[in-house]
């Protein structure tokens, strides 16, 4: 039988209006709790939403002092790190929203607590429910497609820089590989089944970001706008990661995989309805096109729609923990992502390969 599982909220911005949205849909979660640092944030977040059960905190440690199952981490990025920390020292299960963390330091110590806590820490990668995204891990781990030895993937918006906290350096970590990158390292490395990243050589740039005809907090942009890396990775594979907030052109290409039977191309991110083609000795044919009519990157359609992707990964959370594990997502493997990230920002500032060592956790 299941139990009622009690939720606290961190952080009551927009992202976290989608995560009470989905708990609101669940008649085993009450939304307990919110907390935000901002006072009276919380208060409002609890009156628009109608959460009446729920009290309102402006500190998370208060929040944490609650007899609560889990989490949701909906924090700006810099904030990630130490609210989910205390939340499984303090015996909650953690839903963080992407990216995990804004240093590899931080994800570290993030996952380290994680495993000393034995509760979950399940990261919030929503396309991951996407069963488009579902069907190319299928296929590439199917071996249909050979020895996958190239993978080329990354989303190119034309124009599409947010501001805030997103360009501070510091609160953000990175721009765009932080904010919209990681879905596609996501994209890339799942399907591999996670492969050890061994080295990258990286460039990036901001002359979209820092070049006020482009953007109006110019004087306060500080991360990068475009980046591109080669990856190599264990097994004698190599990414091609290609990520842009904004450039002169309409797309940075699809994502491929090649391999040594067959190659699977798809849709660039944000050019439409998801598409995939198969191309090996059997000949080219559209191997799949947009199922179920889903799409990746829209969180808002969940306040539109009853049931979506974003829906999903909440809902697989308060599965887990009414199961007692695993994590859906793991911070772990989540971990490869934050330090390809991190071996990116160290190769562009060095103007050089590096190595990417992930510490033992
Ligand atoms: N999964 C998705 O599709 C998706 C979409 C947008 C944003 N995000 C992620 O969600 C996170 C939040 O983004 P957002 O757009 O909701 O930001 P936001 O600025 O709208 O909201 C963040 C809130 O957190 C509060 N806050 C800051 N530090 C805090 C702390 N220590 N304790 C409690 N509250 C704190 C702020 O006052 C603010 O109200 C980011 O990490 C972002 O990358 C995910």
């Amino acid at each position: 039988m299941t139990r009622t599982i009690k939720i606290g909220i961190i952080g009551s911005g927009g992202i976290a209006q989608a995560h009470a949205r989905s708990y609101l849909q669940m008649p085993d979660v009450e939304i307990a709790a919110v907390a935000d640092v901002v006072p009276g944030r919380a208060e409002q977040f609890i009156e628009k939403l109608g959460l009446t059960r729920a009290k309102a905190f402006d500190s998370h440690l208060e929040l944490l002092e609650l007899d609560l199952d889990g989490v949701s981490v909906c924090t700006p990025n810099v904030a990630h790190h130490r609210t989910s920390v205390d939340a499984l020292n303090a015996g909650k299960h953690v839903l963080v929203e992407k990216p995990l963390a804004v240093t590899l330091e931080q994800g570290v110590e993030m996952v380290q607590a994680g495993k000393k806590a034995e509760k979950i820490l399940t990261v919030g990668f929503q396309p991951r429910y996407d069963p488009n995204m579902q069907a190319v891990k299928d296929i590439v781990q199917s071996g249909q497609l050979g020895n996958v030895y190239y993978v080329q993937t990354g989303g190119g918006r034309r124009r599409g820089m947010p501001g805030g906290t997103f360009i501070n350096k510091e609160l953000a970590g990175a721009g765009a590989m932080a904010d919209i990158g990681c879905y596609s390292l996501d994209l890339a490395l799942n399907a591999l089944g996670y492969p050890k990243p061994l080295s990258v050589s990286a460039y990036t740039s901001n002359h979209f970001g820092t070049n006020p005809t482009y953007h109006r907090e110019a004087e306060k942009f500080e991360v990068e706008d475009f980046g591109v890396a080669l990856v190599r990775l264990e097994g004698g594979k190599v990414l091609n990661f290609k990520i842009s907030w904004a450039m002169h052109m309409d797309s940075l290409g699809p994502t491929l995989f090649l391999g040594t039977d067959a190659g699977l191309k798809l849709t660039p991110a944000g050019s439409g309805p998801w598409s995939g083609v198969w191309d090996g000795g059997i000949g080219s044919i559209t191997l799949f096109h947009d199922i179920q009519g889903h799409h990746t990157e829209s969180p808002i359609a969940v306040q539109k729609h009853d049931r979506n992707i974003f829906y999903e990964k909440v809902r697989a959370f308060v599965d887990a923990i009414q199961e007692g594990g695993p994590a859906p997502i793991p911070g772990e493997e989540i971990l490869i992502n934050q330090a390809i990230i991190d071996g990116i920002l160290r190769s562009s500032a060095q103007g050089r390969e590096v190595d990417i060592v992930i510490p033992e956790v």
